[in-house]
């Protein structure tokens, strides 16, 4: 069968805008001229342009990076034969305070730079030849309003969508699996419908299932009436169908199979509308005693709590960036992602859908208490119950969405009950029935990290399942506070880490940086670096090594997601300025793995493991730990230059092997062995004098489609093609042919180079370059050079 979708567009409405940064005039009068304003295409961040400085008023915990205000102008016709249609647009998220006008006419504001929403342009439409204005204000002016690096602009993705008047409302279907077993599957579509028109309709809604290769599965036909707009039931309740479907593919972590619906409107037999609704088939529970249940199955969840930016490309959405993200959590064995601390991308939830995880969406980090002085409390009593309904709603159909937050950290967890402070608990009771009202499918929690009995928030009774931030000692005891409640922990870890640097401390001696949250911490290596083995967190954290033993001690535990997956743009714990960006992730900001990266591959995935570390260029006379990770192996024996320095093995509760080594040059050489058989070889050698560079693309073909990227790693190496541990060297880039350089990045929390630049200093012998198609065909040459070494290209096509 064909579906077409005759009447309907949706058109991505990303290119060609004029930007211009003024926090003084007006741009919202269509007549303005914004000629010579800059032309770019969004999404569009323009604090990750730069640059660095300690006065902006973000601070370091916000990225150090600029704000202000923005405005967005975009001309656009609608041909006459548009005329009986309605004009929406839509907006992904724009960071923050957006107001936004067609023709001079304001069509609203919108405070939370996390939410989306759209706009009904119809009645200011010019047709014809004449110029349409979209004009968009985005004002992020007033600061500090975030503890992490928000980004500023039209972030995310812009829509223009054209219905008939009679059409499927935004976010307007709810597809729920109420009984799935491996033999059949119930499912129920509501279907909400609008009809703008001035008459009574008598429609005709198809609902049509497609399994995953296409087939047609199902099929449903209802009639419903609707009365004109502003007549009595012109808002009709959703239109009820249910359908069953047998031998279903059930959505896993494994296997995310994904079905999608149809929604078909037809008045006098025509088609009037088509509506699409991917969803997922699965089955699920948390159990107070034994965790998590996916289609019957125990799964620990294993997530990773990440912020939005996407490092050197900042909030600026980008598909491949985040499915890049998604690619290396998920080879790392995550199964879980925390949308820590805001509504997140479509994007996102697409390919969590897609690829396998276990989401649970946040929608707030404070209530009406504030944590900074310009934060969404500023806007919670007028806008929190819309926007938590929307976030709802838009997402309640994605299977990857297992867990509704309704906050993390909220102030009003304390809250004097008997000096007449229980907002705590009557705001969760709202915010509950909100979501409840909305979805009862899921299980709802918040974020605490106060877990005395006297928390109002748990006090409230509204949650079934509780969410602990950190306190990984008292995870196993949790029932003795929360007697029959269900546990998951929201947030744990928050250990430190530079990639690939290592103090000469030894690798069992565990430190707490800061000393204090609330006294600033010195620089005890003189380079705001943290040593990159694990044994330096927070205090309030945890090593991962601590929180992967409370997690997989107890059954009750239903999983954790760890502060974080990838290092993120703004609270450079335990420093501040000049650090700027943060040292909490397992994945550094340009997306280079850490060491811990194989201490979690080697526990949580099937794949084999092998890793030892740190690098091999010490002084003589230096005693080194080497820790090496790995599994499916009886033992794991070190070799220096030849000579065995024994075989250690894991014993139950371990995580690794460590063996204290006399430092001299040369060749580290692990091997790991099961019943005397070779299973692995890892070698780590004495790098000499940097001489050359090494440039390696994650994918040498891309779309030609404006919008893909390449992600290239630059690694600095000796004549023997060794990495050189320590390289810092300044790497130009030159690029060719139809793309260009999206961003630049080392990962390093101190840098206050440039993100958009054709040089970037290497951190520890890497550096990192993102190449972007231009929208056309054709080859891509990016050559790469530094200063007494010899250079390298690396060849990319865009088809
Ligand atoms: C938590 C908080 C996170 C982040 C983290 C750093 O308390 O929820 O947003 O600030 O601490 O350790």
């Amino acid at each position: 069968m064909q579906l077409q979708a005759q009447n309907k567009s949706r058109i991505n409405f990303d290119k060609g805008w004029k930007f211009k940064l003024d926090s003084v005039q007006s741009y919202s009068e269509p007549a303005i001229d914004d000629g010579n304003w800059r032309t770019l295409n969004l999404p569009h961040d323009w604090s990750i342009e730069g640059p660095f400085s300690k006065d902006n008023p973000a601070t370091p915990g916000g990225g150090a990076l600029p704000g202000g205000i923005g405005w967005y102008r975009k001309a656009f016709t609608v041909p006459f034969t548009e005329k009986n249609k309605i004009v929406f647009i839509s907006f992904d998220g724009v960071y923050m305070n957006s107001e936004v006008w067609i023709n001079g006419h304001s069509l609203g504001i919108r405070p939370s730079g996390y939410i989306s929403f759209q706009y009904d342009l119809t009645s200011y439409l010019k047709y014809g030849n004449a110029k349409n204005i979209i004009a968009v204000k985005a004002d992020n002016s007033k600061q500090p309003n975030s503890r992490w690096y928000s980004g500023s602009g039209i972030y995310r993705n812009v829509w223009l969508t054209t219905v008939d008047k009679v059409h499927v409302d935004q976010w307007g279907t709810f597809i729920t699996t109420p009984r799935v077993s491996s033999k059949s599957a119930t499912i129920n579509i509501f279907t909400n419908i609008q009809n703008q028109s001035s008459a009574k309709k008598h429609i005709i809604v198809n609902t049509i299932l497609f399994d995953a290769a296409n087939r047609q599965v199902g099929k449903a036909s209802s009639n419903s009436i609707i009365a004109g707009a502003g007549g009595a039931n012109s808002k009709p309740p959703a239109v009820e169908q249910s359908l069953v479907i047998s031998n279903p593919s059930l959505w896993s972590i494994e296997k995310p199979v994904l079905y999608k619906a149809v929604t078909q409107l037809l008045i006098d037999s025509k088609i009037v509308d088509t509506y699409e609704t991917p969803f997922g088939i699965r089955y699920f529970n948390f159990d107070v005693n034994k965790g998590f249940f996916l289609n019957g199955e125990p799964v620990k969840i294993l997530g990773v709590c990440d912020h939005h930016d996407l490092g050197a490309l900042g909030s600026a959405i980008n598909t491949r960036a985040l499915q890049r993200q998604l690619e290396i959590l998920k080879a790392m064995g995550c199964n879980g992602i925390r949308t820590s601390h805001n509504p997140p991308a479509p994007e996102l939830l697409d390919l969590c859908d897609r690829m396998g995880f276990i989401v649970m969406d946040e929608a707030f980090d404070m209530w009406a208490k504030q944590k900074n002085p310009y934060d969404y409390h500023l806007y919670w009593k007028e806008w929190h119950q819309r926007d938590l309904q929307d976030q709802v709603v838009r997402d309640r159909n994605h299977p990857s969405v297992f867990i509704w937050s309704v906050g993390n950290e909220i102030g009003e967890q304390w809250g004097d009950a008997a000096k007449g402070d229980t907002s705590g608990r009557v705001i969760a009771r709202e915010l509950v029935s909100i979501v409840k009202s909305l979805d009862t499918t899921r299980e709802i929690v918040t974020a605490n990290n106060e877990v005395n009995t006297y928390n109002n928030i748990i006090q409230s009774g509204a949650f079934d399942l509780i969410g602990y931030n950190y306190n990984h000692q008292i995870w196993e005891q949790f029932h003795d506070r929360w007697p029959g409640k269900k546990m998951i922990v929201t947030e744990s870890t928050s250990a430190l880490e530079t990639r690939g640097y290592y103090d000469h401390v030894p690798f069992d001696t565990i430190r707490r940086w800061p000393e204090r949250w609330d006294i600033p911490f010195k620089n005890p290596n003189g380079s705001y670096t943290v040593s990159a083995y694990d044994n330096i967190s927070t205090p309030w954290g945890s090593t991962h090594e601590e929180s992967i033993k409370a997690l997989l001690k107890s059954d009750h535990v239903s999983g954790m997601y760890i502060w974080t997956g990838f290092d993120y743009m703004g609270e450079p714990t335990p420093y501040s300025w000049p650090a700027r960006s943060s040292y909490f992730g397992i994945i550094d900001l340009a997306g280079f793995p850490k060491d811990v990266y194989y201490l979690y591959q080697s526990i949580f995935t099937k794949k084999t493991v092998l890793h030892i570390y740190p690098h091999w260029n010490w002084t003589r006379g230096d005693t080194v730990d080497i820790v090496a990770y790995y599994n499916n192996a009886d033992g794991v024996e070190l070799y220096l230059n030849g000579k065995s320095l024994g075989v250690k093995s894991k014993s139950a509760n371990d995580l690794h092997v460590v063996w204290h080594v006399a430092f001299s040059p040369g060749t580290l050489k692990a091997v790991s062995r099961k019943n005397g058989k070779i299973i692995l070889t890892h070698e780590v050698k004495t790098a000499g004098e940097a001489a050359r560079l090494i440039l390696k693309a994650d994918r040498k073909l891309i779309n030609a489609d404006g919008k893909d990227l390449s992600f290239i790693t630059v690694t600095v190496v000796d004549k023997d093609g060794v990495i050189v541990p320590g390289a810092d060297n300044l790497i130009h880039l030159k690029i060719s042919g139809e793309g260009f350089i999206a961003g630049v990045d080392s990962g390093d929390p101190v840098s206050h180079e440039l993100f958009k630049a054709d040089e970037h200093t290497a951190m520890n012998g890497l550096a990192l370059a993102i190449l972007q198609s231009n929208g056309r065909k054709g080859k891509i040459m990016l050559t790469a050079s530094a200063d007494g070494l010899r250079s390298s290209n690396v060849l990319i096509e865009a088809k």
